[in-house]
């Protein structure tokens, strides 16, 4: 992108209206505008397809020196019009440092903040539900979903009482396991859900055969775990030049070529990379505008992983 290109990128983003208490009723035609491929999400309207991952990277920040980074990765994300963050009580600390975060930067009513309750019994979920809402210091979750499937008929339905009652915005059940597959697409299929997460990757392509297909005829939006299988696909190709197809998607690194292959999936997903830097920012949510890849060019990069 020019600088000119980024100045009227960023004055179209600026326009975006704020709506508080949710990243809901976001300016679909503003993102579209500013060329994002975009999604509707439950209670938000329309997201683009590449969000944040908090998994690890945010799990325990000590000094000045490591939020920093934190900081201007979120605000960066903000900037370019970037909505969808996911977190979990079970990363370290990191609902808590994205607390702090928003609410040092005044940016939480332009996210959509996913997170998950993972615990055995409905007690157990109940406090730590509360404690999300505390420590990401807001009194609206846009997706709480049953983190891995634990005790899920129980949590799922205290969600929708959550949702009902207007505390949260959707409910929704993630993996990112294949021997769970079975068991979530079986949830998939009982209970109505608002989205559901799963792994999957240009490497990593169970997820196609049963999950990804049944979420497209039911309608559920998919946010996609361990995109780039947490640097697997960069170590695969490391220093290894983009191949000229690439050019035809206009992706401009790697981290480009893998996320555009997930989010060109007929299921429309949103790729939620782990990003804590703003080159990282930059680079990913470039991903989510412009060209997607076709059905044609999708087994073309499907080839050239499998052959590496
Ligand atoms: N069951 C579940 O619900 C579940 C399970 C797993 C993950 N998740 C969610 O999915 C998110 C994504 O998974 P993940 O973070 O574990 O793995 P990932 O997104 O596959 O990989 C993240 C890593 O990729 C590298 N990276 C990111 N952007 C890059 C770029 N533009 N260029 C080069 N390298 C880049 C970074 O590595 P370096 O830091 O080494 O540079 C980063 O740590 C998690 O953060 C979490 O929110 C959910």
């Amino acid at each position: 992108m020019t600088h000119l290109d980024r100045r009227r990128f960023v004055a179209a983003l600026a326009a975006l209206p704020v709506v508080a208490g949710c990243a809901g009723a976001l300016p679909g035609a503003a993102l579209a505008q500013a060329g994002y491929n975009t999604r509707p999400l439950r209670p938000a309207g329309e997201v683009p397809l590449v969000g944040i991952g908090t998994a690890r990277l945010y799990q325990d920040p000590q000094t000045e020196e490591d939020y920093a980074p934190l900081r201007a990765t979120l605000a960066r994300f903000v900037e370019l019009g970037g909505k969808v963050i996911d977190t979990a009580p079970s990363y370290g600390r990191a609902e808590e440092v994205l607390g702090r975060l928003t609410n040092e930067l005044g940016v939480r009513d332009r996210l959509y903040l996913a997170t998950k309750v993972g615990a055995d019994n409905l007690d157990e979920g109940k406090a730590q539900i509360e404690r999300s809402f505390a420590n990401l210091r807001t009194d609206f979750i846009d997706l709480i979903a049953v983190h891995n499937l634990r005790d899920t008929a129980n949590h799922l339905a205290y969600l929708r009482e959550l949702r009902e009652a207007g505390r949260i915005g959707a409910v929704g059940i993630t993996t990112s396991f294949d021997p769970q597959y079975d068991e979530f697409a079986g949830v998939m299929e009982r209970e109505p859900l608002d989205c559901i997460q799963v792994d999957y990757a240009l490497d990593n392509r169970n997820a196609a055969d049963r999950i990804l297909p049944l979420a497209r005829e039911k309608n559920i939006p998919v946010m996609i775990n361990l995109p780039f299988g947490r640097g697997r696909l960069f170590q695969a190709t490391q220093g290894r030049p983009l191949p000229d197809w690439a050019g035809e998607i206009g992706a401009t690194s790697w981290a480009q070529v893998f996320l555009k292959y997930i989010i060109s999936h007929p299921s429309r997903p949103i790729a939620i990379p782990g990003t804590d830097q703003v080159r990282y920012v930059d680079d990913n949510l470039g991903a989510a505008r412009g060209t997607l890849p076709d059905e044609a060019l999708r087994r073309r990069m499907e080839q050239f992983i499998d052959g590496l």
